[in-house]
């Protein structure tokens, strides 16, 4: 596999006041490499939609670089940036947000493509019935406002508006988790489907496990803007080894009813500290089971460690 996509040392901190910031994503490192499913995971609020923003351009990054397609992409000048950055794109957790109640389908859709110049008008028609068709709408929903559709149609729409600029890569923030647990399992299906059909690469960010493991080549376990643990999605389910990933995996339902009686739930003490004042070691000491001095002391560092990325002082 080839890397679509390296991110080194990559942070996003918020200004909020003259001397407080809020470090949102705090020096992230990982690759993605073409074709696959990186699933990112963690609990609300450590960082997960920045990173993506982030990744997106939505977001000017405070330090670090991406490189894309063997471009850093941070350095560029917007124009420029623009041309490549069109294979990025990302899909929205909400879709009645996300979408401008003003414009038509067929607007929404082909919204890139105007601001851009890019088909005359009998090209955009039949391009937007195809791109409808791939997503599993029709020709009669193209002149309606997104008003008239269900979340799921609605999540089609913003999935169609993503792929309308050819990415390669998509960040998918959340796009079921606001959706009826009824059409989950379609979106889902409909974005397996068009992985496989157009080569796509994503990033797929959840809060939950479940949809995260179901997906996944590889699994990244943020907290408080932190890598926490990275890596093949089969070993990390099999043997997490940093005790935040053990305690979110130990809170993921099984299908196994015998190893669901047999598994040990591990319970966190509720005591994030804010992303605001972050304590001088590993930021989850605070709730870690197996805490010791040095880790309120000393920040670990991300070490490569039997075949994952991981980062905890009391694992060698
Ligand atoms: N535009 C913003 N300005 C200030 N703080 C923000 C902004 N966006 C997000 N945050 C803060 O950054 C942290 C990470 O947020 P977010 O990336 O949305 O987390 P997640 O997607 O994992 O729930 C949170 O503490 C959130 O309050
Ligand atoms: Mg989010």
């Amino acid at each position: 596999m080839a890397e679509l996509l390296k991110v080194t040392n990559l942070s996003k901190h918020f200004k909020l006041t003259r001397k407080d910031y809020l470090k949102a994503v705090d020096d992230v490192s990982f690759d993605i490499q073409k074709g696959e499913t990186l699933g990112l995971v963690g609990e609300s609020g450590c960082g997960k939609s920045t990173l993506g923003r982030t990744l997106m351009g939505i977001y000017q990054p405070s330090g670090g670089e991406i490189v894309f397609k063997d471009k850093k992409i941070t350095k560029l000048k917007k124009k420029e940036r623009r041309g490549l950055c069109d294979h990025i794109q990302m899909i929205f957790q909400d879709p009645y947000a996300s979408l401008n109640p003003r414009m038509t389908v067929t607007e929404l859709i082909a919204e890139g493509w105007d601001i851009r110049k890019k088909y005359d008008k009998k090209t955009r028609t039949k391009k937007v019935k195809e791109l409808l068709e791939l997503v599993g709408l029709n020709e009669e929903h193209a002149e309606r406002f997104p008003h008239e559709f269900s979340g799921g149609q609605r999540q089609r729409i913003g999935i169609a508006r993503a792929l309308s600029m050819d990415p390669e890569f998509i960040v998918c923030d959340e796009p079921i988790s606001a959706l009826d647990v009824s059409i989950q399992a379609q979106i889902m299906n409909l974005l397996i489907d068009l992985q496989k059909k157009l080569g796509l690469t994503y990033l797929f960010i959840a809060h939950d496990l479940s949809m995260v493991r179901y997906i996944s080549d590889r699994i990244m376990v943020m907290y408080l803007g932190s890598v926490m643990e990275f890596g093949d999605n089969d070993l990390i389910s099999t043997n997490p080894l940093h005790p935040y990933t053990q305690a979110l995996f130990s809170a993921a339902p099984i299908v196994n009813p015998k190893q669901e009686r047999s598994r040990e739930q591990i319970i966190l003490k509720d005591d994030i500290p804010s992303p605001i004042d972050l304590p001088p070691g590993c930021k989850f000491s605070s709730r870690c089971p197996k805490a010791t001095e040095i880790c309120m002391q000393k920040r670990p560092e991300l070490k490569f460690i039997k075949d994952r990325y991981v980062t905890c002082h009391h694992v060698s």
